[in-house]
């Protein structure tokens, strides 16, 4: 939803603009390519290979800078009032899914990492391993809206006591061993997004990066946010109707009636983005 992104986010051809998901740098150059000499981007990404592709950048263009951070240290990374336009596209890159040493993908098998920045935090293995079931039980029923998480979350604790879950094959057996596919949908598909987003406290930190964003922007200044998941989708829209939040003395106006989504032709040469879910605020106050 690269078009979509450019329009919506650039109000001042000469502005500061943050990409806050670095990834792969596919929106950051699309930025580049629509402001000018004056204008400015900051890229954050808290995965080392991905710094690494920005930094490479950074050296060709003097407009662009990338940091190693997380997204939710926005505010002591920049000055209040003083951004045109911040983008978060949320989740993990494809590159990063499909890595098998990453341990993202239930397709491939790797260590049961999932950490997004691998420098720091519990990986999925010591978590699966050392959580309590009540907790495991919460994080598959919330979080992965897995109708299965009892009959899981049971498999799990066996599996445990008799060998550590180590890869991504063995959580695989054992969600198999609970259930089967009746869509095309694989069934570790909720539980490994569920762990994921528990391992990298996704949904602390989405809520931390919007309260930071009411901060650095400029009045005028607009919040692009792609979620790819309902519970994240309704932290961003409740944030953006001032219902949740830390908003200090900022407030923001929904742009659009509706959210925007990828395009019949977009789903086709790129399946994985089927779940986007793109949102845009200005903020007003
Ligand atoms: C969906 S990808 C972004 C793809 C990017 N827009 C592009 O065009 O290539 C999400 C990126 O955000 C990064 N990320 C996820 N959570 C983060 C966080 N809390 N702080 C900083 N980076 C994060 C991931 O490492 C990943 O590279």
């Amino acid at each position: 939803m690269v078009r979509e992104v450019v329009n919506n986010l650039i109000v001042d051809l000469s502005g500061h603009y943050v990409d806050c998901t670095f990834g792969n740098g596919g929106h950051s150059i699309n930025i580049l390519k629509n402001i000018d000499s004056a204008g400015s981007l900051i890229a954050l990404d808290k995965d080392i290979e991905s710094v690494n592709i920005g930094k490479d950048f950074a050296a060709s263009d003097e407009r662009f800078k990338i940091i190693k951070s997380n997204f939710s240290n926005l505010s002591m990374l920049l000055e209040k009032d003083s951004i045109d336009g911040i983008l978060v596209d949320l989740g993990i890159s494809s590159s990063q899914l499909d890595d098998s040493n990453r341990g993202f993908s239930f397709r491939k098998n790797g260590p049961l990492d999932m950490r997004i920045d691998q420098d720091e935090g519990l990986t999925a293995k010591d978590w699966i391993n050392e959580s309590s079931k009540q907790e495991i039980e919460e994080v598959l029923k919330h979080l992965g809206q897995e109708r299965s998480y009892k009959k899981i979350t049971d498999a799990i604790s066996k599996s445990r006591k008799i060998k550590p879950i180590s890869s991504t094959k063995d959580l695989v057996e054992i969600i198999l061993s609970c259930k089967t596919s009746r869509s095309r949908k694989h069934p570790a598909t909720n539980v490994f997004r569920a762990i994921r987003m528990r391992v990298n406290q996704e949904l602390k930190e989405l809520s931390k990066v919007l309260d930071d964003a009411g901060k650095v922007l400029k009045l005028g200044g607009r919040l692009v946010v792609i979620s790819f998941h309902s519970i994240e989708d309704r932290i961003v829209k409740r944030f953006i109707q001032g219902k949740e939040g830390n908003h200090g003395e900022s407030k923001f106006s929904l742009i659009g009636r509706k959210p925007l989504k990828p395009s019949f032709q977009e789903i086709k040469r790129n399946p994985r983005s089927r779940s986007a879910i793109l949102r845009v605020a200005e903020k007003v106050v």
